[in-house]
């Protein structure tokens, strides 16, 4: 389907991670305008050179769990000339990039505090602040919507066994600000109704980046589809979610994972 999000400008935080970039090459290819954003640094680097030329393509470095760029970023974006009517928050830190750097994955019992705090200022606090700063500057000046991010881990417990060995594990914090997350969707989407807004959570399953054969396999085995999916496989969900075409659903989580969460 060509053009499914003509008319749409679409800001996206972390846009510049497997998933988002993903969504960047994607809703540019079907008419959309995409405002990116991200922290600086390589991926940031990478998505400016992939689309720096596309003129419905703009990039602003934003982190996502400072309040302040947060509160101007609607503002500083209509400034520029685009009003923004598709939100995703999509930024995110995982449990491999929280413990990254060499250090050992932490057990429950070790987890800090503050390890725990942080993942929750950026995966559940920061949509938050987001949808706050919609409800201020957009929700009611004309329709939009906003598409939270959330994961098969969010509504589901997680399957301990299958990191036996591995060099992660899944992350107990990650899980937690997944759950909320669709909290804030469902508190919203009733909130925000009657001023022509909705809001709706994605739950990925598990996308495959280099992981190993064997983690496939184990992974697999609890995917009714049997294998990870591709990033392209998560698009079309997350297009769709954007579009026209799902402007009668609000307060809905849309499971993307192969079955994971049917059995
Ligand atoms: N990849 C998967 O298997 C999977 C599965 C389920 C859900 N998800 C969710 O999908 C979303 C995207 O995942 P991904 O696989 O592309 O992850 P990724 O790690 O590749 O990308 C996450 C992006 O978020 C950015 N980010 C982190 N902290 C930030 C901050 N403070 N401010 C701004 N940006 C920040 C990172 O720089 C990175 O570009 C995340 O919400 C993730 O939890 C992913």
């Amino acid at each position: 389907m060509a053009d499914q999000l003509k008319g749409r400008t679409v800001f996206i935080t972390g846009a510049g991670g497997v998933l988002g970039s993903t969504y960047v090459r994607r809703m540019l290819a079907e008419g959309a305008r995409v405002v990116a954003s991200d922290l600086p640094g390589k991926r940031a680097e990478a998505l400016r050179e992939a689309h720096d030329l596309n003129p419905d393509f703009r990039f602003y470095e934003v982190d996502v769990s400072d309040e302040d760029q947060i509160t101007t970023i609607f503002q500083r974006i209509e400034k520029d000339g685009w009003q923004v009517n598709v939100v995703l928050n999509n930024a995110a830190i995982t449990g491999e990039l929280l413990m990254g750097a060499g250090k050992p994955f932490p057990d429950f019992a070790d987890l800090s505090v503050s390890d725990w705090e942080k993942t929750m200022r950026t995966n559940l606090t920061a949509p938050f602040m987001v949808a706050r700063q919609m409800d201020r500057d957009i929700v009611g000046r004309w329709p939009c919507t906003l598409i939270n991010v959330a994961s098969m881990y969010a509504l589901n417990g997680a399957h301990h066994r299958i990191y036996d060995g591995m060099p992660f594990k899944n992350f107990s914090a990650y899980g937690v600000s997944k759950a909320g997350i669709h909290g804030l969707t469902v508190w919203l989407a009733g909130y925000w109704a009657a001023r022509g807004a909705t809001v709706n959570t994605i739950a990925p399953g598990a996308v495959f980046n280099g992981h190993s054969e064997e983690f496939q396999r184990r992974v697999g085995e609890l995917i009714m589809l049997n294998r990870m999916a591709k990033p392209d496989e998560i698009a079309d969900a997350m297009l769709f979610l954007a579009s026209p075409a799902a402007g009668y659903m609000t307060g809905q989580i849309v499971n993307v994972d192969g079955g994971f969460s049917g059995w």
